[in-house]
């Protein structure tokens, strides 16, 4: 059984779908780790990000494993890397490439095979899962995405200035949004939770609501 939840960044799908998967005791799986692990390897490589082939190639080639929240490329713990912001930068190049993303989807439906998950990305309810029997879209406003973006990095120490992450974001929204190849949309039929108002805790609420109905 897969519960899909889709939304942008910021928008609280990957706390919801951990504290989902944990409270239902299964498995979550954060798709976006897949793209973000890619493009850790195609930038150490020094791929070029536009060579869709190069990219492909390097997707079948590369051995990516997620356990829980950890991440690793070739056997590698590159948690902590894949959240970089030049692996932000980089990765709608990554993320338009259909070729590229052929890989993933198969990768993730290979990992989830037969099991029980939470699966959160931009297109699981669309393209990866679309028969899932539960199928979610979360969202929050603009400015409330990158105060939650800003407090991560801030948390990490990473210090940068909100109207920058605010800028940042705006522009791999746009990406999302408008590339050609499974852009972030909801679904019909998925619930559509704002969650700009919302502590974690009344979403994941109002998540598990709709699946008990
Ligand atoms: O969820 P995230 O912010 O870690 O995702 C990073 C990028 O990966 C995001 O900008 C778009 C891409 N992505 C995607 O295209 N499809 C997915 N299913 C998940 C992520």
């Amino acid at each position: 059984m897969i519960i899909a939840i889709d939304g942008p960044a910021g928008s609280g799908k990957t706390t919801i779908a951990k504290l989902l998967a944990k409270a239902l005791n299964i498995s979550y799986l954060d798709t976006g780790a897949t793209y973000r692990a890619l493009t850790v390897k195609a930038l150490e490589r020094g791929v070029d990000l536009s060579n869709q082939e190069a990219i492909a190639a390097l997707a079948r080639e590369v051995d990516i494993q997620l356990d829980g929240s950890k991440v690793y490329l070739d056997g590698k713990d590159v948690t902590a890397q894949i959240r970089k912001p030049e692996v932000d930068r980089a990765i709608p190049q990554i993320a338009s490439n259909p070729l590229a993303r052929g890989e993933m989807v198969k990768l993730q439906r290979r990992v989830t095979a037969g099991r029980d998950f939470v699966v959160e990305g931009r297109d699981i309810t669309t393209v990866v899962f679309p028969q899932a029997p539960y199928k979610f879209y979360l969202d929050a406003n603009p400015k409330e995405r990158a105060k939650r973006r800003w407090k991560e990095l801030e948390a990490k120490d990473v210090r940068i200035d909100l109207a920058c992450v605010q800028e940042a974001m705006k522009k791999r929204d746009q990406a999302d949004l408008t590339r050609t190849h499974s852009p972030l949309k909801k679904s019909e039929e998925a619930v559509y939770i704002d969650t700009t108002e919302l502590s974690i805790e009344e979403v994941l609420c109002a998540i598990k609501g709709h699946i008990e109905q």
